[in-house]
């Protein structure tokens, strides 16, 4: 789609379609034909629309002016003018306090709710509307120039379309999307300037003492991978890690998974994709900060050569692992990238990864748990993931939970002693491979909940939402107006 501001009275633009935001549930604005939706049983609340179809015109309700509500709005008003022939569309918005994020978000919310996978579709029409037209009408902000504007409407494409880069690997399916695809795809970003892209095979986890990403892989017909994507500016003062979960598939392993929840298990590799989806998005927002992206890429499956509930691992660190259950995959292939990644002293560590169905329980589906073991890096992660449009929560452990992951006869178990806090329990696992140095600087990203969508919500339709990308962009975007950071 295509964006474009002009200064013009919203009335004397020409379009095919117009889209009116309702705030408030306030009817009564001049830009609102009240003839047209007097049989239309409109009443401008948060999330419904309306299409008047005598002059393609869109009615959007919007709770208030927060960012989000433009979004969800924006999504809402494209799902209408869809199916039409519009080619264009004109819009009249009133801007929030913060105009430029307004802009950004209604940006978002137009390629966000436009995405569609069709790769597979044999007959696919594509829709007509190219264009959006902003009309500046109700700008009272004075201060944002033409230039501002414009980089808000930058600044949202690269939000959601690194987003929908996360959406497409994910909703791949796994016979395409492969260990050796997901490295193909993270190369490609070695077009944009400053990044590099770094591809190990077996042999180098294998000399690298990766005893548990290379159990996880054993029973696969398809060799694994370790990707390594850097950017580097030049003068960045910090360097920020980014960890992936890139299970390709998982069936569960020899714990084999029911038939029922092996569905959507390509989904598995939504930790991956949304750092292939942040390593872009960081690299092309020209952001400050030396950031890498470190990505575990296997499938986890059943065979003769299968690693065994009752297997003994020695990871990259050298700790033991028992293994009780195989479909405990992740922290496993996690376990050894997060040793590998700290090898090269980060400022701040953060991995993403779908990790537990606990999680999902614990938060529901639309809701990222933030796990680690610095609360105030936690509830700061959370804060600013607010205003991103995803929703997030903290999870704390305690002394108890420390110790449900103890191993009678190794130094840990890949299972908790504990039927509770799952998600909780998988955490601390994975603390037990952060060395004391960058304890305080690690987060634990578990998107297992929002990663894939079932049933449609907000403007995420069904398959991948690329959960993870948007708030971790937003978070390194905030941290550039920090003065200890930038
Ligand atoms: N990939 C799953 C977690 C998952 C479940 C993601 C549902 C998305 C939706 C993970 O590898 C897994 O199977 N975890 C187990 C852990 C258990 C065996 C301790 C789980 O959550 O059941
Ligand atoms: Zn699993
Ligand atoms: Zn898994």
């Amino acid at each position: 789609m295509k964006y474009q501001i002009k200064n013009e009275k919203f009335d004397q633009i020409n379009s095919d379609a117009s889209v009116i935001f309702v705030f408030n549930k306030n009817l009564k604005h001049k830009w609102v034909d009240k003839n047209a939706l007097k049989n239309l049983n409109f009443k401008g609340e948060a999330e419904s629309s309306v299409l008047v179809s005598e002059g393609l015109q869109v009615y959007a309700g919007c709770a208030s002016l927060d960012d989000e509500e433009l979004r969800l709005a924006a999504a809402k008003a494209y799902s209408l003018l869809k199916t039409s022939k519009a080619k264009t569309a004109k819009i009249g918005l009133y801007l929030g306090r913060d105009g430029f994020s307004s802009i950004k978000a209604l940006v978002e919310g137009f390629e966000l709710g436009s995405y569609e996978f069709t790769r597979y579709k044999s007959k696919y029409e594509k829709p007509s509307l190219k264009s959006i037209i902003i009309s500046t009408e109700s700008y009272n902000n004075k201060n944002l120039s033409q230039a501002e504007l414009k980089k808000a409407i930058d600044m949202g494409l690269v939000f959601a379309k690194s987003t929908n880069l996360a959406k497409d690997i994910i909703n791949t399916p796994p016979q395409d999307f492969t260990p050796l695809e997901m490295a193909k795809e993270a190369k490609k970003l070695e077009k944009i300037k400053d990044v590099s892209c770094k591809v190990y095979d077996e042999k180098f986890l294998e000399k690298e003492g990766m005893g548990a990403f290379l159990a996880v892989n054993r029973a696969s017909v398809l060799p694994p991978r370790l990707i390594h994507l850097s950017y580097k500016p030049k003068n960045a003062k910090k360097r920020i890690i980014f960890v992936g979960k890139g299970l390709t598939y998982d069936s569960g392993g020899l714990s084999l998974k029911p038939s029922s929840a092996m569905v959507t298990m390509k989904s598995d590799k939504g930790g991956a994709a949304a750092v292939i989806g942040i390593i872009k998005g960081v690299s092309e927002l020209k952001l400050p900060f030396e950031v890498h992206g470190i990505i575990g890429a296997t499938e986890n499956m059943i065979g003769g050569d299968a690693y065994k509930p009752d297997d003994v691992l020695r990871a990259r660190n050298k700790k033991t692992i028992e293994v009780q259950n195989t479909d405990a995959e992740g922290r496993l292939v996690l376990c050894d990238c997060l040793d590998y990644a700290q090898d090269f002293k980060p400022d701040l560590l953060i991995d993403l990864a779908t990790l537990t169905g606990a999680c999902v329980v614990a938060l529901g589906e639309y809701t990222t748990g933030i796990l680690g073991v610095n609360e105030k890096l936690q509830q700061d992660f959370f804060k600013v993931s607010q205003k991103s449009g995803e929703l997030t929560t903290p999870l704390y452990s305690n002394r108890y939970l420390n110790k449900a992951v103890k191993s009678q006869i190794a130094d840990v178990c890949n299972i908790a002693n504990t039927r509770y806090g799952g998600s909780i329990t998988a955490g601390v696992f994975l603390s037990n491979f952060i060395r004391d140095e960058y304890k305080d600087k690690w987060l634990h990203l578990d998107i297992a909940g929002p990663a894939f969508v079932e049933k449609t919500w907000g403007y995420n339709q069904f398959g991948a939402s690329g959960a993870g990308v948007r708030m971790n962009l937003n978070y390194l975007l905030n941290l550039t107006k920090d003065k200890k950071w930038a």
